[in-house]
């Protein structure tokens, strides 16, 4: 059969690395894919990124199922227009991908719902947002409301922070679409601004798949949202991740499912947009034990699913035939039960403005225990070139954190491009504990 893959990136190479490696799966197109996704001969890449487009080539190559990777697609109604020709795919409605797309609106639902999240409130005027800044002091959360691949968040530790973050945000500085040098995308005066209160603990990703009736959790798994070593400098869109993440106990999974997950999906079915697809609730712990929500995502992780995929041992393919059957309660998934961590290596000048074209060497050959994910990659004669911001996720296995860590930064020690920034620290937190 025949699988179509819609993305990009490194979330995107591992899930078709992962599908093709089904006895069902004859092909998986990724679309638009990458340079990793170009070089393997199981996938083919297919540059299309339209939605409309997308459907006519699934009915044009009988395709069998179809997995949605990023959230603009989704937020775009792929997933309407798939079910609207028939047409077998995994993912949620462009209504119920507003769980991610608008951050009020998945504030709004949290409160509604009685899920725990962080207080807040939404503004359009600065003067009222500046208001509400002074008025509770920092550390504090300035966040835009909108899709801004986890760079539209600055968590202000001074007030100055804070008052700047917004000034960017509703465009009271006169509107040239760059970012400032916190990392806020300038939006022109046209955007919303969502300002929480600061969230103490140790933050955890939960992913679930909802096929509209069951939820099926994934094994859990942590990211690095900093760029820097010691979890300094801005947000990014994730420098590394591994699974499991021990912060998620057998506990706090009980609570995270019945306080958090189980409501959502319960809630999203009241207020009349069922969800199907993946859910992740991206976690703040605190030393009790106690879940709050940062926020939804309705997709995977990236970089989480690399780490994830590698540990998956059950065939991706039939889960995702019975997430799109309705019998994901059918399902046990089976794990590998070493850890797996991948390592981000992003491009020069990553987040505010990373460079491209720089040729990328050294790339090693694929072994059972690490696999070089790649995301913003291209083709280009004699090899491979950098094209975006996350370039590679470098990820492997092992017995333990230390060692799934050591093997990590063992396979990548050959890679070199220009420019090329990664953290020497990714799973510090599961190997302290
Ligand atoms: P988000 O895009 O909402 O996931 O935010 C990106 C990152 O900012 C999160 O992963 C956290 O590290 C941080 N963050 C967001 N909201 C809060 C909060 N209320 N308190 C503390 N940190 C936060
Ligand atoms: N790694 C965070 C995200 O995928 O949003």
């Amino acid at each position: 059969m025949k699988v179509l893959v819609i993305g990009s990136g490194g979330r995107e190479h591992a899930m078709a690395w992962k599908l093709a490696q089904s006895s069902k799966v004859q092909v998986v197109y990724v679309a638009p894919g990458n340079g990793g996704t170009a070089l393997d001969a199981r996938l083919k890449n297919v540059a299309i990124t339209d939605v409309k487009a997308l459907a006519d080539f699934a009915v044009a190559e009988k395709i069998a199922l179809t997995v949605v990777g990023p959230e603009g697609p989704l937020a775009a109604g792929v997933v309407d227009e798939f079910r609207a020709r028939g047409l077998r795919v995994f993912g949620p409605t462009q209504a119920a991908a507003q769980l991610e797309s608008s951050k009020a609106f998945a504030k709004d639902f949290m409160q509604r719902h009685g899920i725990p999240t962080a207080l807040y409130a939404t503004f359009d005027d600065p003067k009222a947002a500046h208001a509400h800044v002074d008025k509770h002091g920092a550390p504090i959360v300035i966040k835009a409301d909108g899709l801004a691949a986890g760079k539209g968040v600055v968590v202000a530790m001074t007030l100055a922070e804070a008052h700047e973050a917004i000034d960017w945000i509703l465009g009271a500085v006169a509107g040239d679409g760059k970012n400032n040098r916190l990392g806020v995308q300038h939006n022109a005066g046209v955007a919303r601004v969502v300002i929480e209160e600061f969230l103490q603990g140790e933050e955890a990703s939960f992913i679930v798949m909802c096929d509209g009736k069951n939820v099926l959790p994934l094994a859990t798994s942590q990211d690095h949202k900093r760029l820097q070593d010691a979890d300094v400098g801005p947000n990014t869109g994730g420098m590394g991740a591994y699974s499991p993440a021990p912060v998620v106990t057998p506990n706090v999974h009980a609570t995270v499912m019945h306080e958090i997950i189980l409501p959502t999906i319960a809630g999203m079915a009241r207020d009349g947009v069922p969800f199907t697809g993946f859910l992740y609730a991206g976690l703040m712990i605190d030393d009790e034990g106690a879940p709050k929500t940062i926020e939804f995502n309705t997709r995977l992780g990236d970089p989480e699913t690399q780490p994830i995929m590698m540990r998956l041992k059950s065939d991706l393919f039939d889960v995702m035939m019975a997430a799109t059957d309705g019998t994901l309660d059918q399902v046990e998934l089976q794990w590998d039960r070493r850890v797996a961590l991948g390592v981000v290596m992003a491009a020069g000048g990553y987040p505010l403005d990373p460079r491209k074209g720089d040729a990328i060497t050294g790339l090693p050959a694929e072994q059972p225990d690490a696999m070089v994910f790649h995301a913003g990659t291209a083709p280009a004669k004699g090899g491979v070139v950098t094209s975006g911001g996350r370039v590679l996720c470098v990820t492997a296995l092992g017995d333990s954190a230390k060692m799934a860590q050591q093997r990590a930064y063992e396979a990548l020690q050959g890679i070199h491009f220009d420019g090329m920034q990664f953290r020497r620290d990714i799973g510090h937190r599961a190997i302290k504990r």
